[in-house]
């Protein structure tokens, strides 16, 4: 072939490829997603994962990466994703400050982006048009768990057991710089102080929402403190269930009245639902992975294609685009609520 008809050619196929923009950008012309999702065997994530994928399946091409806490792969994993040219992106980041980062590596390229569950600063939101986020209000399910403290403390007066009026509790702490953890640490504190009532930490440890974690911090409390423990608040649920393994191993939550250790947490994991139904556990607080799941996958099946983000749904923007899925408080009473959002 002689160069100029070869250079005529190959300036067609560049304009037909360009021509095509966004819409059949991957290789084989289907329009493909990537998701990337901070660890697998994060315990809530893990729903959310499903119902994403199970969302996902028959509807687009799409490639899920495990970045196993490691914020170096995840950036390798959003390169790769870049470089087949996808049509956007939802990405769980490790590390919710490194949001920017991410941003300056996929803005050049346009590609739309949805976070989800760990929250990039209004700043970083800011900075892209095309980057949205879903996921919840942190600090709504630190006043809800707070509430539900405040009922549950003021309807048991036997739980203080010692009777100085005051809770002496300690507390279960999610991811450091985790807004989700941040909040949820904070509210709960000011609720019970915004109630009147007196709260004595006796200690408070990050666990990372990690179940073995949580349960190696409860074990080294139970020994110092045994039952002068009077409450546990914990971050989320995965972490309370440690906890309860801890105490249990001590004989604590077991049957035995003047054993017992109120634990409450976040989610509504279906592990900890079945507490709740032994009374093991006081209470939580539901969060959707569901809901969360599908407004994630709307949104990105959206944009992927071209579409307004809010396209043929009715979820709202806030200041900084993201759609919020609301928390709700779940104890005995309203025990089956929560079974819907993790099925
Ligand atoms: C959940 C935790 C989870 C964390 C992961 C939080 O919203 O409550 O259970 O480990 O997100 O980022
Ligand atoms: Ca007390």
């Amino acid at each position: 072939m002689n160069k100029v008809i070869f250079t005529f050619l190959a300036s067609l196929l560049l304009l037909v490829s360009v021509s095509c923009g966004n819409n059949s950008k991957s290789a084989d012309g289907e329009i493909e997603v990537g998701i990337t999702i901070y660890r697998y065997d994060d315990n809530f994530i893990s729903f959310m994962r499903r119902n994403i994928e199970t969302m996902l399946n028959g509807k687009v091409k799409f490639i899920m990466n495990d970045s196993e806490n490691d914020q170096v792969k995840q950036n390798d994993q959003i390169d790769a994703a870049i470089q087949r040219n996808v049509d956007a992106l939802a990405i769980n980041l490790v590390d919710p400050a490194s949001a920017s980062f991410m941003i300056n590596k996929i803005k050049p390229t346009g590609i739309p982006v949805i976070f989800f569950n760990k929250e990039p600063s209004k700043e970083d939101m800011l900075s892209y048009d095309k980057a949205w986020y879903v996921g919840t209000l942190s600090e709504e399910s630190g006043n809800i768990q707070g509430e539900l403290v405040v009922k549950a403390w003021t309807s048991n007066p036997n739980w203080d057991k010692n009777g100085d009026g005051v809770i002496q509790y300690v507390l279960l702490k999610g991811e450091a710089g985790h807004p989700d953890a941040e909040a949820r640490t904070e509210r709960i504190k000011a609720v019970l102080a915004d109630n009147g009532i007196n709260i004595e930490q006796l200690d408070e440890q990050t666990a990372n929402w990690d179940i073995l974690q949580a349960q190696n911090a409860t074990d080294a409390w139970i020994e110092k403190f045994g039952n002068k423990i009077e409450f546990i608040f914990s971050n989320n649920d995965a972490m309370a269930l440690g906890a309860l393994k801890s105490i249990q191993k001590q004989g604590y939550n077991i049957g035995d009245a003047a054993k017992f250790i109120p634990i409450v947490g976040v989610d509504a994991i279906p592990e900890v639902i079945e507490e709740i139904k032994k009374g093991t556990v006081v209470g939580t607080v539901l969060q959707s992975p569901k809901d969360q799941a599908k407004a994630i996958v709307d949104m990105l099946l959206n944009v992927a294609n071209e579409k307004d983000v809010l396209d043929g749904t009715e979820y709202k923007l806030d200041d900084v685009k993201a759609v919020r899925v609301p928390y709700r408080a779940i104890t005995l009473e309203n025990i089956e609520e929560s079974a819907e959002a993790y099925k």
